[in-house]
């Protein structure tokens, strides 16, 4: 299905690279059928037209005419904008899938053509590996069809699950923020390590593939966190001597406060959004 679309990026920041990077490496389209734009900067689409072989443009006009699916992969407060240039060009029928974080499926068809499905992303940093934590909800009027396409663009760049856009700011707080809380627990471990006693590159090496051999043990072994964790912990053992520290200074609650704060503030940065200019 996807193979056939011509898909249109209204934005050709670092997302829109990972995804039209994935997209082609991993043989779901090829280059002819991916169009690219963005506000000024021609240097940009050049380098992106020579690296990958895909259409760039700079006129807007011509990419909503020829896309049957247009990805917006602008920052959030460059939306309005966007959507004043190319909303009015819009045509029913045609799937428009937003990645900017926050703005919602109301405001983005508010901005579009009647008959416009909209579908709605968050995906993570770790897309420029193509190992992203990706959330995707469908708008009103959305079909499945419209869905399972925009769930196959963004398994391009990592993992994908669907959920009601009322919990979109719940996977703000969870996936959204999550590689930022990783980076932390690395820094920590590290620096723990060379207190001590480690050099401090063998700490960060020893630090970086704990935690991906963690993952991927889950990952892989489809087990459940708890029962590894309890697997690798005897009574009486170092493991439990340091889980113990853990929990006695609020390791789990802290997690749980981040996650729980970020979505909060989630909610507070989409109510403050200014809406989208008029077509
Ligand atoms: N990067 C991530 O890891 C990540 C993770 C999750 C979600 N996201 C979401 O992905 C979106 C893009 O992020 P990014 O990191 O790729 O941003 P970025 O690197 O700053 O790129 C933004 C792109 O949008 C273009 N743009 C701005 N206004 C435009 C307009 N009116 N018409 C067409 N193009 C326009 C810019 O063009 P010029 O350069 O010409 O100004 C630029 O190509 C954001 O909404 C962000 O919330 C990103």
């Amino acid at each position: 299905m996807l193979r056939d679309v011509v898909i249109g990026f209204l934005g050709a920041g670092s997302m829109a690279e990972a995804l039209l990077q994935g997209l082609i490496t991993a043989g779901l389209t090829t280059p002819e059928r991916l169009w690219v734009t963005n506000r000024s900067n021609r240097d940009r689409l050049a380098r992106l037209a020579k690296g990958l072989g895909v259409h760039t443009t700079s006129d807007k006009a011509e990419i909503v005419g020829v896309a049957e699916l247009l990805v917006v992969a602008c920052k959030p407060k460059d939306v309005p904008a966007l959507l004043g240039e190319v909303g009015g060009l819009t045509r029913p029928g045609q799937v428009v899938l937003s990645v900017a974080a926050g703005v919602s499926t109301a405001t983005l068809a508010a901005g579009l053509r009647a008959g416009v499905q909209v579908v709605r992303a968050m995906p993570n940093t770790s897309s420029l590996v193509r190992q992203s934590a990706t959330a995707v909800s469908a708008g009103t009027g959305a079909t499945a069809e419209a869905l399972a396409l925009c769930h196959e663009v963004l398994e391009a760049v990592g993992k994908v699950v669907e959920v009601p856009e009322s919990m979109l700011d719940a996977v703000t707080g969870l996936s959204g923020s999550g590689p930022a809380y990783v980076y932390a627990m690395v820094e920590a471990l590290t620096e723990a390590g060379v207190a001590a006693g480690l050099p401090e590159a063998v700490a960060g090496e020893l630090a970086v593939q704990t935690v991906l051999g963690a993952a991927s043990m889950l990952r892989q072994t489809g087990e459940d966190p708890a029962v590894l964790r309890q697997r690798v912990t005897s009574p009486g053992g170092t493991t439990m001597a340091g889980l113990q520290v853990l929990q006695d200074r609020g390791f789990h609650q802290a997690i749980v406060g981040a996650v729980a704060r970020a979505a909060e503030r989630s909610r507070e940065l989409g109510g403050a959004r200014p809406s989208p200019v008029a077509r």
